[in-house]
């Protein structure tokens, strides 16, 4: 069985959440396709060349550092917008999105370009001050020190560049369903995302 499902929006709107909940509930593998460019930016910031780095990742540069980070944000947002660095990691990611068994991505292209052709598409956005007063909750739980002010700017300076870079802008795809998160709990969001896709198998059965 294929199956995927894309999940694309804004930074720290709520794609990972619902992501792993959803590969949780359906057993579908889950890729979080940011980390890919995280891993790329982190190498590029200790003198790789950009195409190189993204050319020779490997599993072992997923697990490095900090790309949690607000840094590690923004030397991602950097790295992504080169098309060659886009198109080293295309193969990887379309793989995954058609392995057996159903899978998840999350990121900014995935409905749009690397599988355009997924069963499900959910576009997931929230506020802009309902997703830095996330973002900031989540990095002062683990120790950062920026301020919500300081996560906003950041958040809206990614947001700018990945939308309005030539190569794979963010945007949703025609077909996506969009889900505002700002009034949302968790759980909500994830019924909304579980029922979106309990109706496409229902229909895929028909
Ligand atoms: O993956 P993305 O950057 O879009 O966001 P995330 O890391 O899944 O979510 C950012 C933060 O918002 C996390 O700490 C989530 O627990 C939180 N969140 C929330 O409070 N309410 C939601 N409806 C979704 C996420
Ligand atoms: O978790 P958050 O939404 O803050 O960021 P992320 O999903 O880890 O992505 C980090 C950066 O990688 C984004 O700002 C984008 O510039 C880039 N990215 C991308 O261009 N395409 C993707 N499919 C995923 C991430």
């Amino acid at each position: 069985m294929r199956f995927t499902v894309a999940i694309d929006g804004p930074a720290a709107a709520g794609k990972g959440t619902i992501s792993r909940a959803v590969a949780a509930h359906f057993r579908f593998a889950h890729l979080d396709t940011g980390l890919l460019y995280r891993a790329v930016g982190a190498k590029v910031a200790e003198g790789a060349d950009p195409v190189a780095a993204a050319e020779g990742l490997d599993l072992s540069d997923l697990a490095r550092g900090d790309l949690r980070s607000a840094e590690a944000g923004q030397a991602a947002s950097r790295v992504a917008a080169l098309p060659e660095v886009r198109a080293a990691l295309v193969a990887f990611q379309r793989s995954f999105a058609r392995r057996e068994g159903g899978a998840v991505l999350d990121g900014r292209d995935i409905g749009t370009v690397i599988c355009p052709e997924a069963e499900v598409k959910l576009f997931v956005t929230a506020s802009d001050a309902e997703r830095a007063r996330r973002r900031w909750l989540e990095l002062a739980a683990r120790g950062g020190a920026q301020s919500e002010a300081e996560i906003l700017a950041d958040l809206r300076e990614r947001d700018r560049r990945d939308r309005e870079r030539e190569a794979a802008p963010l945007r949703p795809a025609p077909d996506a369903l969009l889900l505002d998160t700002t009034e949302l709990t968790i759980d909500a969001a994830v019924n909304k995302a579980i029922e979106a896709i309990e109706l496409r198998q229902a229909q895929g059965r028909e």
